[in-house]
């Protein structure tokens, strides 16, 4: 199974890109889902078809599917939001209080992601298109397995001492539900989740853009926090190219040549991605014979199910007595790195983003001695076991961080 999902800025042609991708796919072939999970809908509209929160079925290879978050949340996962909100009152906090605070951070996320995994997996299909919300919404709900894990365990830290005392409250509550098997259930599931959409065999990313500045700017930073929380990126869509050659009067010429400077730009920055490339279309674009058209446009003889392009995101080296944690952080702006460890934790941050990393043992018993980023890539080196400190650092502003120690 095969999960490629449509990154980039709004309206810049992501579900556009995702329909024509798995209009392409069935014609190659194989059975294609394309779900969208951006609230504001236009999938329908792309495929000329009505669609609802289950698959429907297109064409014999072909199936649409537009989510909505809300009722899986309501529906499934209810309960949690009982138990957390009744534990939150025992442990004293007043009743508004606690309503708000038991709605798990990033919940209406996970679970439409474990919707899409769970679809993959019971629906039967070789490939799942995801045509995702704009790409900073996009890029939260990626985080969240791991925001929301580490939330959960700590949740579930809480249970030894308070267990006792909710166990029963909640069979009071809600009767025949174990709140805790729930939680442990979507524990089990996040945690697969993560696996899943870091596998570069499964799991494949693509940059959606424009030839204009600030969409770019958007995909650039996507691209960053993609590669910074380890998801494999393996191409970009370069959508709406002006054709130079029939680009006629001066000011489509001049379009155009604007066009040509921020293409040229794409490929330097992008590189060593495949990019592929789609035309400015003068009319409207509906239909499973106008995305057939772009599919085959964009992807020409590549298949475009198969994974584009192979690199490793992050890696772990042996130093003699030290290892080094190496992220390739392509296009991350000098000087905006900042590191904490503690213990088995490793918070790295870039402007507002964030990752919780949970290291392996290995490097989890050892000292973050050092941290340098150079040429977009960040290494991380950790000395020899001793005992555990708390590290807080800035990294300078020539973008060398000083010694973590
Ligand atoms: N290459 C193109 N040429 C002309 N119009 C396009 C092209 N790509 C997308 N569009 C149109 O632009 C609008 C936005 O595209 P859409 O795929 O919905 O973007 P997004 O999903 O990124 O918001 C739609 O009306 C779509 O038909
Ligand atoms: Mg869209």
């Amino acid at each position: 199974m095969r999960l490629i999902l449509y990154l980039g800025k709004g309206g810049v042609g992501k579900t556009t890109t995702a329909a024509a991708t798995a209009v392409r796919a069935a014609e190659l072939g194989y059975r294609t889902l394309v779900v969208s999970t951006d609230v504001a809908h236009s999938l329908a509209d792309a495929l000329d078809t009505p669609l609802g929160p289950l698959p429907t079925e297109l064409t014999d290879k072909l199936w649409g599917q537009e989510i909505n978050v809300l009722d899986e949340v309501r529906q499934h996962w209810g309960q949690l939001r009982v138990y957390f909100s009744t534990l939150l009152r025992r442990r004293g906090v007043n009743e508004v209080a606690a309503e708000e605070l038991a709605i798990i951070p990033g919940m209406e996320e996970v679970v439409s992601l474990l919707h899409i995994r769970r679809q993959a997996r019971d629906g039967n299909f070789d490939v799942v298109v995801v045509d995702a919300a704009p790409t900073g919404e996009t890029v939260r709900l990626l985080t969240m397995p791991e925001t929301f894990q580490w939330y959960a365990a700590r949740v579930m830290d809480w249970e030894p001492g308070t267990l006792k005392v909710a166990r029963p409250l909640m069979k009071a509550l809600v009767p025949g539900a174990d709140v805790f098997e729930t939680l442990e259930r979507l524990t089990n599931g996040v945690e697969a989740l993560r696996d899943t959409l870091t596998n570069p065999e499964v799991s494949s990313y693509r940059l959606v853009v424009n030839p204009e500045r600030m969409v770019i700017k958007e995909a650039q930073r996507a691209s960053t926090y993609l590669s910074l929380f380890g998801y494999p990126i393996d191409g970009v869509v370069l959508n709406r190219v002006l054709p130079m050659d029939k680009a006629e009067g001066e000011f489509m010429r001049e379009m155009a040549r604007i066009q040509q400077d921020y293409r040229k730009q794409i490929y330097d920055i992008f590189q060593p991605l495949p990019i592929w490339e789609s035309p400015y279309y003068a009319r409207d674009i509906h239909g499973l014979d106008d995305l057939s058209e772009i599919g085959n446009t964009i992807f020409k003889d590549v298949d475009p199910v198969d994974v584009q392009f192979h690199g490793k995101m992050q890696e772990i080296i042996p130093d003699g007595e030290e290892f080094v944690l190496r992220l390739p952080l392509p296009h991350v702006e000098i000087g905006k790195v900042s590191m904490t460890k503690r213990g088995d934790e490793l918070f790295i941050e870039i402007g507002n983003f964030r990752r919780d990393m949970i290291l392996p043992t290995t490097l989890a018993e050892r000292p973050a001695t050092k941290a340098l980023f150079r040429n977009g890539l960040l290494e991380v080196r950790f000395g020899p076991p001793e005992e555990m400190e708390i590290y807080d650092n800035e990294a300078g502003v020539d973008g060398q961080a000083p010694d973590l120690t």
